[in-house]
């Protein structure tokens, strides 16, 4: 399974509803944890591997295998921190982003099981930037739109991908 990177579409969309916790949901996140492994990722959102349903894996050194389907954030704090993110879908691209220092989660996990979770610090961040992930947003849509384009074309630079990036 392959990772898919900027200037695809399904980058773009919203991703589905998972309505059924059953082998198949198993199975996907099996294999997204397996990715994660891989690529040395934090986090990452189904979409990411074509997969255009509301699932995301997150694992963060020194902590436990995560895994959120069907997310709601229910709160994000007014206190915000900057931190330098980066993405499986944009390969060698960096950028400082301003995000929430907390928020409140709702999810299923795959086997159906609701929880709420509070998270701060790097969770919180993953978290928010895999949540957008199933939004069709991404990490470089939060900078300026000067410093966006320019991260885009070091990109286009790095994959040798052409004018399709500009989504
Ligand atoms: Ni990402």
């Amino acid at each position: 399974m392959q990772i898919i990177t900027l200037g695809s579409e399904l980058l773009r969309q919203k991703a589905d509803k998972i309505d059924k916790f059953d082998e198949e949901t198993l199975n996907i996140k099996k294999q997204m944890l397996e990715i994660l492994v891989k690529d040395k990722g934090v986090g990452l959102a189904g979409p990411q591997i074509g997969i255009m349903k509301r699932i995301f894996v997150v694992h963060i050194q020194n902590d436990t295998e995560r895994v959120f389907i069907n997310p709601s954030i229910l709160e994000t704090s007014h206190e915000t921190c900057k931190y330098e993110e980066g993405c499986l879908s944009v390969p060698g691209v960096y950028a400082n982003v301003i995000r929430s220092e907390s928020v409140k989660i709702h999810a299923w996990n795959e086997k159906g099981r609701p929880f709420t979770l509070e998270a701060s610090g790097l969770l919180a961040r993953v978290i928010q930037h895999e949540y957008d992930h199933l939004e069709g947003v991404l990490f470089l849509d939060y900078l300026p739109e000067n410093k966006k384009k320019k991260l885009i074309e070091k990109f286009e630079k790095i994959s040798g991908k052409g004018e399709n990036a500009f989504k």
